[in-house]
């Protein structure tokens, strides 16, 4: 088959088209020729070569896809069958012609939802659901602060904040131009990083008792910030380290004296029985919300692309302008 092949770890010109294996389903897995995959932070990563995929997962780039089942290996045949359309979240291998997915994690694609926006569904829903309801424990009243509100992450982080009636949902984005636009899906208030002090803004905004939960994928830059933004008993998710994991000065005495929660969470590296579970919650909750079509919850994609572009493709996503998600077309 055809894949996205990367021909030495580097920077987004050593990708290219190539072939390799088709892989070949095992008995609780299909097969599924892909029309669409979307595009993660993690890609780059996994691309330079400081991010390997988990044990026994394929090399080959992309965890998010959509398309029509070709083969049912034979415990999967009960629930689906050659020909169906689905999409879904897989460890590895989704930058590709065909992939292999775990039956139980395949999820149906009505026809009402586009390939493109099935494609681009799983990573941002399942991390942002998890973000704030498992790790945060968010309850509906409490006021919640989520950074870089324009990522994917992000836009469906404060949809679902809305949906499960948080109270301020403020984020911090890096242009005025993205402040709007995450007001426009839900957002009620917004800070630009980049020249206002953004704990200054939150404490303003909550009038001094700050936000009950934080969702963070920049570390170095925002954590002073973050201690003096959070609420007693608040919680803060780690989610990634955008600006860097490493904090030169910090005063602790905050986590004791509000008696913080931090944590740090990942998705791609959960067992298939954590993340079947999780993706059954989202499915039930979010997704099925979205097929019905509520007009509170928006799949955003910024750009497509085809697949014989991957190179602008990865280029476009390192360039930070993008708002949501980015989805590549196999044609
Ligand atoms: N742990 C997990 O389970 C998990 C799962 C999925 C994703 N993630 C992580 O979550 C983050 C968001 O993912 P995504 O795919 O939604 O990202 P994305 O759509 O590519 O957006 C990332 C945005 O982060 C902002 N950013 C970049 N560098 C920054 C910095 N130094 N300081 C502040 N903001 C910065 C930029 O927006 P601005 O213009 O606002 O700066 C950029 O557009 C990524 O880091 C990804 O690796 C973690």
């Amino acid at each position: 088959m055809r894949a996205v092949l990367i021909s030495a770890p580097g920077d987004a010109s050593k990708l290219a088209l190539g072939e390799t294996q088709t892989p070949v389903p095992k008995a609780t897995e299909l097969l599924v020729k892909v029309h669409s995959f979307a595009l993660n932070r993690m890609d780059i990563s996994q691309r330079m070569g400081s991010y390997p995929p988990p044990p026994g997962a394929s090399s080959i780039l992309g965890v998010e896809f959509s398309g029509t089942i070709l083969e049912c290996g034979s415990a999967a045949k009960t629930a689906w069958k050659e020909g169906d359309e689905v999409f879904g979240l897989v460890p590895g291998g989704a930058y590709a012609e065909y992939v292999v997915i775990d039956a139980e994690m395949a999820i149906r694609k009505p026809q009402n939802i586009s390939w493109q926006v099935a494609a681009a569904l799983p990573e941002v829903w399942f991390t942002a659901y998890q973000a704030l309801f498992l790790n945060c424990n968010m309850a509906e009243g409490e006021d919640v602060l989520i950074h870089a509100g324009a990522s994917g992450v992000g836009l469906a982080a404060i949809q679902l904040a809305k949906l499960k009636k948080a109270n301020r949902i403020i984020v911090t984005v890096g242009s005025d131009e993205k402040k709007d636009f995450c007001k426009s899906v839900g957002a009620t208030h917004a800070i630009n990083y980049k020249t206002e002090d953004f704990a200054s803004k939150v404490l303003e905004f909550t009038g001094k008792k700050g936000v009950d939960v934080i969702v963070d994928f920049v570390g170095q830059t925002h954590w002073n910030g973050n201690l003096e933004s959070l609420a007693m008993d608040g919680r803060m998710v780690m989610l990634a380290f955008l600006s860097g994991p490493v904090i030169k000065e910090s005063n602790l005495a905050a986590i004791l004296r509000k008696r913080l929660t931090i944590r740090g969470s990942t998705l791609r590296s959960r067992d298939l029985t954590y993340q079947r579970k999780l993706k059954a919650l989202v499915e039930n909750e979010v997704f099925s919300e979205i097929f019905n079509g509520n007009p509170d919850l928006q799949c955003v994609i910024d750009k497509e692309f085809s697949w014989k572009d991957i190179v602008q493709a990865h280029l476009f996503l390192e360039s930070n302008v993008s708002k949501g998600k980015i989805v590549v077309n196999i044609d």
